[in-house]
């Protein structure tokens, strides 16, 4: 079972710069919340209440303004540095305390994810025991990322980074569950010629030994990128689109909180104090009305 989860929110958001220069890339605002509300949730949706969000060094202060330690949310959100922005895999080093004994899940601070089914998606997946386990969704381009081929029981077996030929559209998306023999795994790991630990590389130990399983967001769902300015926008959009037409929020971290019974109108009532007048916490309001 899985009850822990990371957020890596480091990195140095180096396609969006300027934007980035002063202000950590899962700070900026994704429409009408700050980009890092949206991995949350769904850590949230999971049911995940302990969780670790890894930030760039010297970045804490601006995060424990709107994700503070004692927050608002019935969960307990535990933070850790990262000195550089070394790989992916640093995230089970950096995080080995907090992890302990357990499996633990990781999901990437820029990965926006929605769907109908997603929810239970994840709960079913979270039973797992032993071995890793990640997400996939077709894309058009392939080329431009982490590919899968499966076999017909959802096993891996073949992983590769941006492959120049592929007969898969599979993309392997920023969301993973792992099981404990990952802080052993990331520690053997050697750095790439670019001179990062590569995700890719701890997925395919587990693969080599026939651990690695997949599972799929679902047609029905959306992952999207939001990696550069284009991305970011259209992600923005999208939910700008949805949001305006249905009346409900994305990755409203308190409605997810307040529907798990996590917390009551007490702390929905906080929240809308910590926020102030603006039309986030108008839809706090109308929540507990
Ligand atoms: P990337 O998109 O690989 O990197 P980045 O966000 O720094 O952007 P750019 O490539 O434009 O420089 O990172 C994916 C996510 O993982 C993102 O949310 C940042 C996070 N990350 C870390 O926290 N630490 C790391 O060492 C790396 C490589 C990424």
């Amino acid at each position: 079972m899985i009850r822990k989860g990371i957020i890596l929110a480091g990195g140095l958001g180096s396609r969006m710069s300027p934007l980035t220069k002063a202000i950590n890339k899962q700070l900026l605002p994704l429409y009408d919340k700050p980009l890092i509300f949206y991995p949350l949730s769904i850590l949230m949706l999971a049911g995940i209440k302990d969780i670790l969000i890894i930030v760039s060094k010297g970045q804490l202060g601006q995060f424990r303004k709107i994700l503070p330690e004692k927050n608002n949310l019935g969960i307990k959100i535990t933070y850790k540095e990262q000195p550089k922005p070394a790989g992916l895999p640093q995230a089970f080093t950096i995080g080995e305390k907090f992890i302990g004994k357990d499996n633990v899940s990781l999901i990437l601070g820029d990965n926006f994810f929605y769907g109908q089914s997603l929810t239970n998606t994840l709960k079913k997946n979270l039973k797992f025991k032993t071995g890793a386990k990640i997400f996939l969704h077709p894309v058009k381009n392939p080329h431009d990322y982490g590919v899968a081929n499966i076999n017909t029981k959802k096993k891996v077996i073949r992983l590769k980074e941006k492959p120049k030929i592929t007969q898969s559209n599979l993309a392997v998306t920023g969301l993973y569950f792992f099981d404990n023999k990952v802080i052993e795994f990331s520690k053997k790991l050697k750095p790439s010629k670019r001179g990062e630990f590569e995700i890719i590389d701890l997925l395919n130990i587990y693969r080599k030994k026939n651990k690695l399983k997949a599972e799929f967001i679902g047609r029905g769902g959306a992952w999207l990128d939001t990696g550069n300015i284009d991305d970011f926008y259209n992600a923005s959009n999208f939910i700008a689109a949805i949001e305006n037409r249905q009346g409900l929020k994305i990755a409203c971290i308190e409605e997810i909180s307040f529907r798990n019974k996590w917390i009551t109108k007490k702390e929905i009532n906080q929240a809308i104090k910590f926020y102030g007048n603006c039309d986030y916490s108008k839809y706090l309001k109308l929540l507990i009305k």
